[in-house]
């Protein structure tokens, strides 16, 4: 058995939820290790779509046991409704098989409003956040200002934790941000309630990962948003507020970087970021609203249009060489069904020099030329392809240039949004 972690090599929205979904077939155990309810990992079953923004992707699948670890910031209130969907959903979720890290952060009302207030105050250079008051809560979990989930299972401590932190937080929104404070009694009595619910689900994520893989159970990391929103290694300050690198799937959740086995790199089939920053390949013609819309390039948490562009080798190259990627799985290929031709960049020209990955500074991102192949298009739908021979000779060459390009091989060819629609060239459990 083998732990295996799965992480975004672009900007986000690389199609997680579903190779997740896939892969967790073979895990016992899948846990998340760093965002919070900004991530939105779309998945189909059955021809039903559910969205989950916090609760692990295979939470799907009745026999496994899902974590949420210490690096993610958790708003109770999302999280307990999504139990309820998922409930509806038909997916009913006992404690034994969700654990929340008690060391885990909790967004707080005054999270949320700093992140929308702060963003409204910058106008056009605005970072395009979700609005979710992550980058807040991080921020008070580097200051040791945060709360945890721990605090909402005492009142005495989660009051002392609010006395400590709620003057300055009303000082901003009142005085800088002209907004309503928050009113600490119906702050506490809010999120104790959220505590008396999710208590039954609180725990040790760390000690229950290392016990299973010591049993040599299998174990799945599933990384949120990807890794040029990397708080260190993004296109920043256009980044979200954690490391979303594999690296984190260690601090993140307790276990040591000697338990990883094997990183899958998840890579659209072309390239879509949602909010502010550089953006090289992006497309601004019909091509580009053709992948919008055959692709579905709307946000799932906050349903804004997706910026669309070519796939960007530079992009997905770095990402092999900060995550130690050992695959890679392509997802979306039947979006690019029916263009004429398609291109891929393989490096930049800036200021006279060819580079191949991108650049420190946002100024000279916005100054990176890409440098395009080219490749003819198909027009054969690829849905009900389930062997790499079986694809179109086009559709072949564009995986192959990928794959040579970047140099290492593929996992996973995803063909379609449904668990079937999936060329499985080889098992990364099994690497
Ligand atoms: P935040 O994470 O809400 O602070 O947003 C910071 C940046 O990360 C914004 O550009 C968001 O659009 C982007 N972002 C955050 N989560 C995701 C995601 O799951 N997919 C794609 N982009 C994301």
């Amino acid at each position: 058995m083998a732990t295996v972690v799965v992480i975004g090599t672009q900007w986000g929205d690389e199609g997680k939820g579903k190779v997740v979904d896939l892969l967790t077939a073979r895990a016992d155990y899948v846990a998340r290790f760093q965002g919070g309810n900004n991530a939105g990992h779309t998945l189909v079953v059955a021809g039903k779509k559910i969205i989950l923004h916090l609760t692990p992707s295979g939470i799907l699948h009745p026999d496994k046991v899902c974590l949420i670890g210490n690096g993610v910031v958790v708003d109770p209130k999302v999280l307990l409704e999504e139990l309820d969907r998922l409930q509806a959903f038909g997916v009913a979720v006992a404690p034994e098989r969700l654990v929340i890290s008690a060391y885990a952060h909790v967004i707080m009302p005054y999270h949320r409003l700093l992140d929308l207030a702060r963003e409204a105050r910058k106008g056009h250079s605005k970072i395009g956040t979700t609005g979710r008051g992550i980058g807040p809560c991080y921020e008070d979990k580097v200051a040791r200002t945060g709360v945890r989930i721990h605090h909402l299972l005492d009142e005495a401590s989660l009051r002392r934790r609010l006395e400590a932190v709620l003057d300055e937080k009303n000082f901003l929104l009142t005085h800088y941000y002209r907004q309503e404070p928050v009113d600490l009694e119906a702050v506490l009595d809010e999120y104790l309630g959220y505590g008396r619910l999710l208590a039954p689900f609180v725990g040790d994520v760390s000690t229950c990962l290392n016990r299973a893989i010591a049993e040599n159970r299998a174990v799945l990391f599933e990384g949120a948003q990807g890794t040029h929103l990397d708080v260190d290694h993004g296109t920043y300050p256009f980044v979200t507020s954690s490391n979303t690198v594999a690296g984190n799937a260690c601090c993140g959740s307790g276990i040591g970087p000697t338990k990883i086995d094997h990183v899958v790199g998840i890579m659209k089939a072309y390239t879509t970021r949602v909010g502010g920053g550089p953006f090289p390949t992006e497309l601004f013609d019909t091509t580009g609203e053709h992948i919008r819309t055959c692709g579905g390039e709307f946000g799932s948490t906050t349903g804004r249009p997706r910026r669309c562009g070519w796939l960007d080798l530079c992009v997905v190259k770095d990402a092999v060489r900060l995550n130690g990627l050992g695959s890679l799985a392509l997802t979306k290929l039947d979006v690019l069904t029916g263009l004429p031709v398609v291109r891929i960049a393989v490096g930049y020209r800036c200021d006279g020099a060819v580079l191949d990955g991108l650049p420190a500074e946002m100024e000279r991102i916005e100054r990176c030329e890409p440098i395009y192949e080219e490749f003819p298009g198909w027009e054969e739908d690829l849905r009900s392809v389930r062997r790499f021979d079986d694809l179109p000779a086009a559709a072949r060459r564009y995986v192959e240039a990928i794959r040579d390009h970047v140099g290492l091989p593929f996992s996973i060819i995803s063909v379609g949004p449904g668990r079937e629609e999936t060329i499985v060239v080889k098992d990364p459990f099994a690497s």
